[in-house]
């Protein structure tokens, strides 16, 4: 435990089936937070990390809902509401990707990506959101966005766009919710070690590719980006909003440029 003051909270976690969304479950769970775990398809990898976190003492709970959805992130405040009292941490983590030139992106996948990756965190930071203004709370909300809210991504327009779109609505809910108290971050994470990228991190060919365009050298661990997620949410924070948090071994900071390149 290193947030004395998540102890008391409670968090939602959207997507926390698999990777990054789980490793911040795991990790909250750590901090002794209660937690709900979000998840579409995969019953067993949210059951999983909920069976890890009520061995170490914690309480958490998955629940079935497709964020995309109304109906979908409402059963997620209720639940949270009903079984540990209140709520006061949300994370739209729930994203997907896939890669199309884009004038073979069908417009099914792109709405799919918009579904899910822009829609979601709108739709799951309104009901957040409304919680915590109807209940007087202060609140705080952590959108998982990607290095690609600021690098352009050849063949991944939906996902660009996407992640694009959570950093701008992130920094507008932010600055209209401030004076209420609450609180509204994003991550952008870079490569990182999880079941979206496990086929690319599996090459060694396009594993040396990603290397080379970190400054660090190595691909992340979720772990690290779960490390973000438990600061943001806790109060050591409490003067942080409306900001991107790379966790990217530098991703970002234009590697092509290295050794006085350019
Ligand atoms: C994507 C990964 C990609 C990374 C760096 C992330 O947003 O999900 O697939 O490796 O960005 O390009």
């Amino acid at each position: 435990m290193v947030y004395e003051d998540l102890k008391q909270k409670v968090a939602v976690i959207t997507g926390g089936s698999k990777g990054i969304g789980n490793a911040i479950a795991e990790r909250y769970g750590k901090e002794g937070m209660s937690v709900v775990i979000n998840y579409n398809s995969d019953q067993q990898g949210a059951e999983q990390v909920v069976t890890k976190i009520i061995a170490t003492g914690g309480q958490a709970i998955a629940v079935q809902a497709d964020v995309s959805t109304e109906a979908g992130v409402q059963k997620l405040v209720d639940t949270a509401v009903k079984q540990y009292d209140h709520l006061d941490v949300w994370v739209n983590n729930a994203g997907m990707e896939n890669q199309h030139p884009t004038t073979e992106l069908s417009l099914k996948d792109w709405q799919r990506v918009i579904d899910v990756n822009l829609t979601g965190v709108f739709l799951g930071s309104k009901a957040a959101l409304n919680y915590f203004t109807s209940h007087n709370k202060k609140g705080n909300i952590i959108n998982m966005s990607s290095v690609h809210e600021q690098i352009p991504w050849p063949t991944f327009a939906h996902y660009a766009a996407s992640k694009g779109g959570v950093k701008l609505f992130s920094q507008t809910i932010a600055m209209e919710y401030a004076a209420r108290n609450i609180r509204v971050n994003a991550i952008g994470p870079g490569a990182i070690n999880t079941p979206i990228n496990a086929e690319k991190f599996t090459d060694p060919e396009q594993l040396k590719t990603t290397t080379s365009m970190i400054p660090m050298q190595r691909i992340g661990d979720p772990k690290e980006v779960a490390a973000a997620a438990a600061w943001l949410a806790s109060d050591e924070s409490s003067y942080v909003t409306g900001i991107t948090l790379f966790v990217d071994g530098g991703m970002t900071l234009y590697p092509a440029f290295q050794d006085g390149r350019g």
